[in-house]
């Protein structure tokens, strides 16, 4: 089964047609690394961050297609950060989304450039004029504001830092949540409050918001090391058993299973609660939380 309802499936096909054309253009001297940032962000990827970003445009009020460039940037962040976790001097994986990781097909090198392309690319994206359409500057600020507070040091490269430090070591649970806080938690908060910023949300929505993606956040991190041991790598697109493999540190090594389980339970049920200001409304936001606790992949 699918993790979205109909509303939900409506713009992850949007965000697929619409994600090509903000790739790169090819047939330059840059043309291989082009390349690389395309089938880095293509394959069987989920597209959460993008379909949350335009979810709550829509949810706050606004009109998810002014939102769009902004859905494609967070999902460059997201692939560039997994062409970099993929890495031999990472998490060293040779498959991502089905499918050889970039590294794998291009090479270390043009790997690295690739996410950096990407990281800049996010940006170029984000400010263009050429797609800002009625957006204020001010909601464009607001919404870019939040993506780069959300990948750097006090986001996502933050927490891949303290999970590639702890490798091999113990560390405790407080560090653990704020190491998964930042690798994952960060890019889903900031798909959540770039959508209400994008819709000029009021100050209880935006919270509602930030609120819903650091629950949702944290569930899917457990969720996903989970998976780690219980799926296969067919289902999953990745390789199983790589956590404990790279000495890892997750809620599944530190607790076991059933309480990991509890936790992501826990997680979710917080993630419901944020969305009562929203009503009714936030249907498919209630039945998307549920369906990443119970994914198969
Ligand atoms: C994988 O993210 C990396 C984590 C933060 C756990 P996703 O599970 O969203 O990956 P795709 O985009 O669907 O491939
Ligand atoms: C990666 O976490 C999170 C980021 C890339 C920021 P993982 O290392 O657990 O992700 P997977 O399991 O490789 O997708
Ligand atoms: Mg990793
Ligand atoms: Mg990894
Ligand atoms: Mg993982």
């Amino acid at each position: 089964m699918g993790i979205y309802t109909e509303q939900l499936q409506t713009h992850c096909d949007r965000f697929e047609a619409a994600l090509p054309g903000y790739m790169p253009k090819t047939g330059g001297l840059q043309t291989v690394v082009a390349e690389a940032m395309a089938y880095a962000c293509a394959g069987g990827g989920k597209r959460i961050r993008p379909v949350l970003v335009l979810e709550f445009c829509r949810l706050c009020g606004g009109d998810p297609e002014l939102a769009m460039p902004f859905a494609a940037a967070l999902e460059m962040i997201h692939s560039y950060s997994l062409v970099h976790d993929d890495l031999p001097c990472m998490d060293n994986s040779p498959m991502r989304r089905g499918r050889p990781s970039t590294h794998t097909v291009y090479g270390e090198t043009m790997a690295l450039l690739a996410g950096d392309g990407l990281l800049n690319l996010a940006f170029e994206t984000a400010l263009d004029p050429a797609y800002r359409g009625t957006l204020s500057p001010e909601r464009v600020l607001g919404a870019a504001s939040a993506l780069a507070d959300a990948a750097g040091i006090e986001g996502m490269v933050g927490g891949q830092t303290i999970d590639l430090q702890s490798e091999g070591r113990e560390i405790d649970l407080a560090v653990l949540e704020e190491l998964q806080r930042g690798k994952t938690a960060a890019l889903l908060i900031a798909a959540c409050v770039m959508g209400a910023r994008l819709a000029g949300a009021t100050p209880e929505q935006e919270r509602a918001a930030r609120m819903y993606g650091e629950n949702v956040g944290l569930s899917f991190q457990i969720v996903d090391d989970i998976l780690d041991v219980t799926a296969t790598a067919e289902t999953l697109g990745k390789p199983v058993g790589s956590d404990s493999e790279n000495e890892k540190n997750t809620y599944v090594s530190l607790l076991g299973m059933e309480p990991a389980r509890a936790l992501a339970k826990q997680r979710t049920d917080q993630a419901l609660e944020a969305l009562s200001v929203f009503g009714e409304e936030a249907a498919s936001l209630r039945q998307l939380a549920q369906a990443l606790l119970t994914r198969d992949h």
